[in-house]
């Protein structure tokens, strides 16, 4: 249920673009760890068959990576690194036990680490994907090259799926963050004590639209 000094985090349109790139992330990385690891095969089935699974997984990747660019466009002003983050970074060991390191924005360090790692593979992911994607490009490149596009394609795939472990885990850990994505608010509270230099932003905001 909604809190009555609940702050918008994330709008309805944000909340989809999120959920469609995390719904598309599941479905590549499942049914590409089926195509890695043989004794995974029966991963593939998660897309109704192992051949279906095989056309499916590059189109699934381009949708994920092109609803990433929107988060990316939405989002990439909120991630650029100040001094602030340096700070941050120096007194992790207040993050560990659960304080808050004084003055964080919108994001915090880790989640700017998260989210930048996150475009660096995604990128790598499609241009390694484009070369080995049969049979459509693949024949377009010579043998060679397609090894070096098959090292490239695992290599940014096992370290995305680090990645998100991690986002997953960071999620989970700061209780509220869910909520924020799955429905869209925090509590004043919650900004105060995760995101306080954003916290003060959006006072300012709402009481600039108030005079
Ligand atoms: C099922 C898995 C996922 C869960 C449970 C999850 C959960 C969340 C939550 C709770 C937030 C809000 C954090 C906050 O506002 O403080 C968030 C933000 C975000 N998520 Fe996810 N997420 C998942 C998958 C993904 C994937 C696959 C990607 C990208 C490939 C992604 C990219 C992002 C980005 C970019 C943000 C905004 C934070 C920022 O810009 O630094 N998420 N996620």
């Amino acid at each position: 249920m909604r809190k009555r000094d609940a702050i918008v985090r994330y709008t309805a349109p944000e909340r989809i673009n999120h959920w469609i790139t995390a719904f598309c992330f599941m479905l590549a990385a499942v049914s590409g760890l089926g195509f890695f690891f043989p004794s995974f095969s029966w991963l593939t089935y998660i897309l109704g068959t192992p051949q279906l699974a095989r056309i499916a997984h590059p189109f699934i990747g381009v949708v994920m990576f092109a609803s990433f660019i929107i988060m990316f466009l939405r989002y990439w002003r909120h991630n650029l690194i100040n001094r602030g983050d340096i700070y941050w970074a120096k007194n992790i060991r207040k993050v560990i036990v659960n304080d808050e390191v004084d003055n964080t924005g919108r994001y915090n360090f880790g989640q700017k680490c998260v989210f930048w790692a996150a475009i660096v593979f995604l990128f790598l992911l499609l241009a390694s994907g484009v070369v080995i994607w049969r049979p459509w490009f693949a024949p377009l490149f010579p043998l060679p090259v397609i090894r070096i596009g098959l090292m490239l394609h695992s290599f940014a795939a096992v370290s995305l799926i680090v990645v998100i472990m991690v986002h997953i885990y960071a999620a989970l850990w700061v209780k509220g963050s869910v909520t924020a994505m799955a429905e869209g608010w925090v509590t004043q509270a919650w900004a105060r004590k995760h995101h306080p230099r954003w916290f003060q932003e959006v006072l300012k905001k709402q009481e600039k639209n108030v005079k």
